[in-house]
């Protein structure tokens, strides 16, 4: 197993290039079970969860090329099979989004219950209601769902009681190819829901409204192929401006859309550092010899303050003079990283939901633990940030979801490196 090693204190100074979604390309690799036709996408991330999702799609039957450079080619003409085996699932809850394209193509479907980060109970209920509203037939037996749509998917007129982004996604990828017209009430509206429409409509899906709470399909016989960039990652951008406010210095983050975190500027500049963007660049600017200011901030769906962004923010009020309250409103189990950031000396209660964050004037370096994929991220800030050697141990968490993290700090001159354990 790999552990990270930081050298903290330096502050950062360089230019980070943002890699494509990684919450969107895992849901845009499974269009070729919609279509024969091949799919290709560009801009494409290299992650542990890609990769967990092509070794689904090869069972599957789907051709998966990856590369030259950041690109993935797909191809299915034809499917091997309709199951998706538990080993293949329990790496990543994204990979149960592939129920709805095979319901929607073979008309049948076997799909072990997810797993993924252990942020809380995160069940499924929303995405079977839909798809059950959609004429499918579903039952649960020893672990796997077991569907099927005798005749296909019908259009439906589906209210989510909350918001759900995995839900929302599942319901469109079913809806596309079913008999009618779907209506989507309460969707979520993140900009990866919109990256996946895009792309469904460049093969022929009729999908409007995305990116608002009320989405229409009209559903169709048959998709294209298509080759779509995927958007740029704003967890994986919000995540390195936190870093450089946290640790200070000047870090310019290219090949972004500023837009997709209209949540995080003004509070990042609340704490104090100087943001300025673009529409695709965004400079951040910290002096590291003055102190971050407090500052409160509760997790929303979209276009509300991100959840995946929640502990790297915390990592930053670590550091302010004064008191931070963080309420996270979307998991009911997601400060985890709470203990491992007061190993390396933060002051943090949490109660509830909430979490109170009473700034101190440094952290210090400790061994400590990533307990899911974006709390190993907080620990890599609190890391630069600290005085000492932080080792930071279970980076698998880190490697699902950020591509080539510590090269992308070490030119911005952190003293960081990937060690055997
Ligand atoms: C996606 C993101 C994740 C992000 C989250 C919220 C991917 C791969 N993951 O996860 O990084 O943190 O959105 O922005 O895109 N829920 C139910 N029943 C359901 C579905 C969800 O109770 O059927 C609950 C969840 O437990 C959670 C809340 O709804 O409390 C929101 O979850 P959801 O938006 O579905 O998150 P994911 O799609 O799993």
């Amino acid at each position: 197993m790999d552990k990270i090693v930081i050298e903290g204190g330096a502050p950062l100074k360089g230019e980070i290039k943002i890699s494509g979604a990684k919450n969107s390309a895992i849901k845009l690799m499974v269009l070729p079970l919609l279509t024969d036709q091949p799919v290709e996408l560009t801009n494409m991330p290299n992650l542990r969860d890609t990769r967990s999702m092509a070794g689904l799609l090869r069972h599957l039957g789907v051709t998966v090329e990856e590369g030259p450079g950041p690109r993935m080619f797909m191809h299915a003409p034809k499917l091997a099979s309709t199951e998706a085996p538990y080993d293949l699932v329990r790496k990543m809850r994204a990979t149960f989004n592939v129920l709805g394209p095979l319901l929607a193509r073979e008309h049948k479907a076997k799909v072990s219950l997810p797993g993924g980060c252990a942020i809380g109970a995160r069940p499924v209920d929303l995405h079977l209601k839909a798809l059950e509203a959609m004429g499918a037939k579903i039952e649960l037996i020893e672990g796997y769902v077991v569907a099927t749509a005798k005749g296909g998917l019908k259009g439906a007129d589906i209210t989510f009681p909350f918001i759900s982004v995995g839900a929302t996604e599942h319901a469109i990828l079913a809806a596309v190819l079913a008999k009618g017209e779907t209506t989507l009430n309460n969707a979520a509206r993140e900009p990866e829901i919109i990256d996946l429409a895009n792309a469904l409509n460049a093969m022929g899906a009729r999908i409007t409204g995305a990116g608002r709470s009320e989405i229409q399909i009209v559903g169709v016989k048959s998709l294209d192929g298509v080759s779509h960039s995927v958007v740029p990652d704003r967890i994986e951008a919000g995540t390195y401006a936190l870093a450089a406010a946290t640790a200070g210095g000047s870090v310019r983050l290219v090949n972004v859309r500023s837009d997709h975190l209209g949540s995080l500027w003004p509070l990042i500049a609340q704490a104090g550092a100087k943001v300025t963007m673009d529409e695709t660049s965004v400079l951040i600017e910290r002096n590291p010899k003055t102190r971050l200011k407090p500052v409160d901030v509760e997790t929303q769906a979209y276009p509300g303050f991100p959840t995946d962004l929640q502990a790297q923010f915390m990592a930053m009020c670590c550091l302010a003079d004064g008191v931070s309250i963080i309420r996270e409103n979307i998991f009911e189990n997601r400060f985890m990283h709470c203990p491992e950031l007061a190993r390396m000396g933060a002051d943090i209660k949490v109660t509830g939901r909430e979490a109170i964050v009473r700034g101190v004037k440094q952290l210090r370096a400790a061994p400590v633990m990533a307990t899911d994929l974006r709390a190993s991220a907080s620990l890599i800030a609190a890391g630069l940030a600290a005085q000492g050697t932080t080792h930071i141990s279970r980076v698998y968490h880190l490697d699902r979801g950020f591509e080539h993290i510590e090269v992308k700090l070490g030119n911005c001159g952190a003293n960081i490196r990937r060690e055997k354990e």
